[in-house]
């Protein structure tokens, strides 16, 4: 039986299991590289490599997860990095099944893995109104080929096309709407991933 991904299991998860190593989001940092630095939203943003990466690289972040031990943990990663970076991130505890972010507030909205228990699409619906007119959404999701995410729930995974039909064309141009494939380590061993990933500008 697949398990239940609520908040019980994220807050056992990070009390059990150390991911200090975890890189940033490649998808994130060569997308966010592209764009002035400004305010963004990492929602479900874990232990805060992504939000800690932005930070160090002049955005204004507000992260948001509902683990409270990912965010102690995450807060901590800041520190380490002094003001000039940890002063840049406002961590927020939310849930994002209920938590609905300010519209027309962020130059950039993105969330990596997240799939909270109402599925990715309904994330993204709540996400995309937060995005500020010429913003982008990133969002990155476990495709369901991916094997690293097959035990989980179906409602964890998600695809390229199927994020990118939730978007209004008029209001938005898609500039990237792929499933891709890449090889992360963790330890000794390495894991392919097979990823969903759309990158989406508000036009208006
Ligand atoms: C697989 S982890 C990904 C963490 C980070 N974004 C990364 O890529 O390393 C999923 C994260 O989403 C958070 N999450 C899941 N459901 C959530 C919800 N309903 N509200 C807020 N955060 C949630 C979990 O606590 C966890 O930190």
């Amino acid at each position: 039986m697949s398990e239940q991904l609520d908040h019980a299991f994220w807050e056992n998860r990070y009390r059990t299991t150390t991911t200090a190593h975890v890189q940033p989001n490649p998808h994130l940092t060569v997308e966010a590289a592209k764009l002035p630095p400004g305010r963004a939203l990492d929602a479900g943003c874990g232990e805060g490599a992504e939000a800690v990466w932005l930070a160090a690289h002049g955005w204004r972040v507000t992260a948001v997860d509902f683990a409270t031990t990912a965010l102690d943990r995450a807060r901590e990663r800041a520190d380490i990095r002094g003001p000039e970076v940890a002063d840049r991130i406002d961590w927020r505890t939310e849930d994002l099944t209920e938590w609905i972010p300010p519209e027309n507030s962020f130059d950039l909205v993105c969330s990596h893995y997240a799939h909270p228990a109402t599925g990715a699409e309904t994330l993204l619906r709540r996400l995309a109104p937060a995005v500020a007119t010429g913003g982008t959404l990133l969002i990155v999701g476990h495709h369901p080929s991916d094997a690293h995410s097959a035990a989980h729930a179906s409602g964890v995974h998600a695809t390229a096309e199927g994020l990118a039909a939730e978007l209004d064309p008029v209001r938005w141009e898609i500039l990237v709407a792929e499933n891709r494939s890449r090889t992360v380590t963790h330890g000794s061993h390495q894991i392919e991933l097979r990823d969903a990933v759309l990158v989406a500008r508000k036009n208006r």
